[in-house]
Formats: C-alpha cells, structure tokens, sequence
C-alpha cells in the first residue's frame, strides 16, 4: 500500500496542494525556505498520528483559516482527518473504491499499517548500541537471553567452586608437612597393654620358678645332711632340681621398658597419621574442585559457541550488518555501526525500516538536501528495489526537482509520468458511507 493522493488544504504553510505520486518511488518536495514543503510532508504523517505526530505542532490550522483538513488516498483505505480553527479534531476511515464503508477504530487501524522507524528511519541511527543491536535481533527473531542466562548461571557457579578452592588450598598451605616413614594405619594400643600385662605376668611367673629353685637348694643342703636317712629323698630332690635348673637357664625376660617406650610413642605417631589423612583428604577436594572449574569453564564456552553459531545462521537484513557478540553491538564490515560514515549509517536505518515490513510502504527522508549524489543514488536504488515511496524535502529554487512548493501551493510538478499535482481542482468526495448503511 502506498499513497496515491495527498490532498492538503490550510494545514500549517498549506493553502491547497494536492499531490499524486503515481508510479515514482521517489518524491521530492523542493521550493524555497519556508514556502510549506515540511508542511506538505508534515501532513502525511499528521493525518497517519494524529496527536502523536503532532507534539510540537501546537496550531496545525494556517493562520486566517477556519479550519483545516487532510485527505490521503491509500487505494485499501481513505484516511480524513480535520481541525477546527479550537483545536479539535476529528479522524474517519473510509474503505477506498466505488462504496465507502466508515470503519471502526481508525486510529488503531492506522497504527497497524505504518512501521515505527518509516517515520523517520534515522531515528535507527540514533539509537543506543544495544538498542540498535535489540531491533536486530527482534527483526531476526532471535533470542539469545536463555543463551546469556545460562551463560550467567554458569559463571556464577563458576565464581563459587573457585572460592572453595582458593579455602582450601589456604587451609592445605596450614597444615605440616608429613614425614615419610609415617605407617598408614594407627598403632593399636590396646594390644600394646595386653602384651605389657602378659609380659608382667610372665615375670612374675619365672620369678617364682627362681625362687623354688632357691628353696630346693636349701632343702638339699639339709637333706644332704640326712643324706644318709633321705637318700631316696635326696634323689628324688635332685632330679626336680635339675628340671627347675633346666628351665632357669633358658629364662629370656621380655622388654618391658621397650614396650613402655613404644606405647609413649604411639600418640605422637597417630597425631602424625591424623595429619597426613587430613592432607590426603584435602588434596583430593581440592582436586575435584579443579575439575569442576574446569567442566564449568567448558559450559560457558559452549554457551558463547552457540549464541555465535545461532548468529551466524541468522540472515541480517543488510549485507556486511554482523552482531558482535564479545560487546553486543552491531558492525557494519567488521567496524561498530556507530562508526560508519552517514551514508552508511542512513542506508542501514533504510534498510531496517523497510525490513519491518509495514502494510503502508511509505518513509520520510528529512534533511535530504544536505545527502550526497551518491547517499542519494542510494536511497533511490533501494526505494526503487523494494517499491517504496521515500518523500523527502530539497531545497532547490529552480522549480525543475518533484513537487515544486510556493507560497504554500503546487507550482510545478515534475513527477515523470504522474498525473498532475495540485493543478486540479479538487474532485467533490461523496460523504462517508457508514458499514450499517451498506447492510
Ligand atoms: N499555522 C500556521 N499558519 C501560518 N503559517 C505557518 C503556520 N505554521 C507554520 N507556518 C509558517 O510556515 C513556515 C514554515 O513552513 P515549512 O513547511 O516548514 O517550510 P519549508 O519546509 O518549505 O521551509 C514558517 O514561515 C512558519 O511561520
Ligand atoms: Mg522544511
């Protein structure tokens, strides 16, 4: 849908203009300073905006008139909008052709067709980095914020598992060192108490056997005595001392003292073995903390490898446009957009407005005197590419460029092949037809 007829009457500098771009993509409004081109072009989207195109337009109706209206004809629909010389004002939309049906909710109607950046397209140029680099996206239909959340979560675990790790090696660095000949397993006390009582035992024992042997001795002497009355006593006596005498030389005392000595040890030892198990222990964490770090590590990546593949299959609607994804902002030929040269810059922000697809293909150039010839080419080749109609303002006193404006009406029209422009009289509308009435 593009528009077939702006029909203006004493809106801001306007007296009467009538405008029929036919078939050219390109209109060019041009005139001297202050004769109603921005009027002219003003009225398009006043009539589309209403109050929201209209902000800084406090009094849109031209001074000395009553009243003031805009008609555009879109071919679907005709859109009327009208002020009193108070202020108010009033919007209808028609079907267009033969019967015309008045619709419901014109303004919402309106909002629909017209794309948000065709207004102005700059506007994409002046947005913030990310800003520029979110209607991409959008435009892309690309949502990378469960890639970034992930991303997130996966740093901030990250941050915590290495925290541990930096406690523990700092308690790992506290503890003494180990000595080498440490036994793995604790000395076992309780054994080394049982063998010291046997031990006593066994003393006790043998010194009981010495001291028999002791009173044997004596008894013999005495029986030697009567050896001569006890002879069979006395060998019978000699035959057990030489029993107890056999058993007396091979009498090997435990040691005691030795065993004393290892039970002292024995705690020093096992504080030892406590240590070095602590040690062992904390290597091991510490070790498994490692590789967690470093299984998280290969997440994030994964993350960004993913957001850059979903990147790279995106088709961006203009060549040589990329999404950075290291600082989130878009380039043009490798170099941040923001950078480009204006014509650059004005060529994406076409582009992006065009890509947006509004029903009402039609988009304002502003300060279009101030373009290059070669910005210009441009703008027309992609005007003419993607059938668009760009209205743009020149400053050009000739009379020779597009709709030549003074003195707030259509002086000449240059428009190849279209039909003349607000040279005619204005054709009598018939009133608005309402839906009810067509039934
Ligand atoms: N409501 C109005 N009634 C009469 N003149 C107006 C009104 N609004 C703006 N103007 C005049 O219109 C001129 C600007 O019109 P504009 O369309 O911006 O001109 P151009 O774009 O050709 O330079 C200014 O001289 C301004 O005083
Ligand atoms: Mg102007």
């Amino acid at each position: 849908m593009k528009i077939i007829e702006l029909h203006v009457e004493n809106f801001k500098r306007l007296k009467a203009v009538t405008i029929r771009p036919g078939e050219n993509n390109v209109v060019e409004i041009s005139g001297r300073n202050a004769q109603g081109k921005s009027s002219a072009i003003d009225a398009i989207w006043a009539a589309l905006q209403g109050s929201a195109a209209l902000r800084s337009t406090p009094a849109p109706v031209r001074k000395g008139a009553e009243k003031a209206e805009i008609r555009l004809d879109l071919g679907k629909y005709v859109v009327t909008r009208n002020w009193t010389a108070t202020g108010n004002t009033y919007l209808t939309v028609t079907t267009g052709g033969e019967y015309k049906a008045k619709l419901n909710s014109p303004q919402k109607l309106l909002d629909n067709l017209v794309g948000d950046l065709c207004f102005d397209p700059l506007a994409f140029t002046r947005l913030g980095d990310k800003e520029q680099a979110d209607m991409v996206l959008s435009l892309l239909k690309l949502d990378l914020g469960d890639l970034d959340r992930r991303r997130e979560d996966a740093y901030e675990e990250r941050k915590a598992v290495n925290r541990d790790i930096s406690r523990a090696k700092a308690e790992l660095d506290g503890l003494p060192r180990t000595d080498t000949d440490i036994p793995e397993e604790p000395v076992d006390v309780s054994a080394l108490l049982r063998e010291h009582e046997a031990a006593i035992k066994e003393t006790q024992r043998l010194n009981g056997v010495i001291a028999k042997a002791e009173t044997l001795r004596k008894q013999l002497a005495e029986a030697e005595e009567q050896l001569r009355r006890a002879q069979e006593r006395v060998d019978r006596f000699k035959v057990d001392l030489d029993a107890a005498e056999t058993e007396t030389e091979k009498v090997v005392y435990p040691d005691v003292e030795a065993v004393k000595r290892r039970i002292d040890a024995a705690g020093e030892t096992n504080r030892k073995v406590e240590a070095a198990r602590k040690r062992r222990d904390l290597e091991g964490r510490v070790a498994a903390l490692m590789e967690q770090a470093e299984r998280l590590t290969q997440s994030i990546y994964a993350t960004f490898q993913a957001k850059r593949d979903a990147v790279a299959a995106a088709r961006m609607p203009v060549a040589g446009l990329s999404f950075d994804l290291e600082t989130g902002r878009l380039t043009l030929n490798g170099v941040p957009l923001k950078q480009a040269s204006r014509s650059e810059q004005l060529r994406v922000a076409v582009v992006m407005a065009m890509a947006q697809h509004p029903e009402l293909r039609v988009m304002r150039i502003e300060d279009a005197s101030i373009l290059d010839a070669e910005s210009m080419a441009m703008l027309k080749g992609l005007a003419a590419d993607n059938d668009y109609q760009l209205w743009m303002e020149v400053v050009d006193e000739s009379g020779e460029v597009g709709i030549y404006i003074e003195d707030g009406e259509v002086w000449a029209s240059n428009l190849p092949g279209a039909p003349d422009s607000g040279l005619l009289p204005t054709p009598p509308v018939a009133p608005p037809v309402t839906e009810e009435e067509l039934l």
